[in-house]
């Protein structure tokens, strides 16, 4: 089965994969190098292992398909911040990726010469949302956020979460830039935007965030305004 081919220059593929999926479908210990052994040997939590290294083997997998080659053959780099990106021969083909895992959920995006992010997280975990919200959220997310019902406030704070995380990463800045300055917008299924950049208004209009919800897990996929076409699968 071929889970991916190469995406055309206007659009997104994305795959998700559930836990079961890697499980039933996948072999870390084939496919990943010396590197990424020791570094899924150095985890002390289990689960934090076994998440990194089905991730790490589901990217491999993708990637391969992509170009055609087998998955332990693909080559990464990583850039200053840590995003992996294509090496050598394969980077030639001009496909960009991004990858995001919690437990229960593997996201992987593609594009053709354009950057890519993406995020997803886990709507259960325990966390102060109102204490997270007001450390690291713009004002503008804050307005979005007062008065919503419960319900409402856990579904739009996610939103924006994954929204502020797809951007940095498909920027590939991780946590240089302060996650204030700079607030995200738009509801589901919409194609979001930046409202505002605090330090560069104008740069924020060249993105796109599409926001949505797969398996009840909040996702959003942040690529350069070219790409439009979103194509999703999901791999139970
Ligand atoms: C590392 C970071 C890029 C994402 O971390 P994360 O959300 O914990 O993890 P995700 O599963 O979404 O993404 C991890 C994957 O992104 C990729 N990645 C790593 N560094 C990256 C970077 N600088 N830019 C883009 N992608 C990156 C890798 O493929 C990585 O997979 P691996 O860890 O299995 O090698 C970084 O932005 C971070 O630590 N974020 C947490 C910030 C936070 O507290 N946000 C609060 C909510 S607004």
């Amino acid at each position: 089965m071929k889970l991916l081919t190469s995406p055309e220059s206007n659009q997104i593929k994305v795959l998700a994969a559930t836990d079961a999926w890697l499980h039933r479908n996948l072999n870390p210990a084939k496919i990943l190098n010396i590197k990424e052994q020791a570094r899924a040997d150095r985890f002390v939590v289990e689960t934090a292992r076994t998440q990194f290294a089905f991730a790490r083997a589901f990217l491999r997998t993708a990637l391969g398909h992509a170009l055609n080659i087998p998955a332990e053959d693909v080559t990464f780099g990583t850039g200053p911040h840590g995003k992996p990106f294509l090496a050598g021969q394969p980077s030639q083909s001009g496909l960009q990726f991004n990858l995001s895992h919690c437990s229960g959920l593997t996201l992987f995006a593609a594009t053709l010469d354009s950057s890519v992010g993406v995020d997803v997280e886990q709507p259960d975990r325990s966390i102060d949302r109102h204490r997270f919200a007001q450390r690291f959220f713009h004002r503008l997310e804050l307005e979005r956020l007062s008065g919503l019902s419960p319900k409402e406030h856990r579904d739009v704070f996610f939103r924006i979460w994954t929204q502020k995380e797809a951007w940095l990463k498909a920027l590939g800045v991780g946590l240089d830039l302060p996650l204030s300055s700079f607030a995200v917008t738009g509801e589901q299924g919409e194609a979001a935007a930046l409202t505002c950049w605090d330090s560069d208004a104008s740069a924020a209009e060249k993105w796109r965030l599409h926001s949505l919800e797969l398996q009840g897990y909040p996702v959003t996929i942040c690529s350069e305004s070219n790409t439009w076409s979103l194509e999703t699968e999901l791999l139970l």
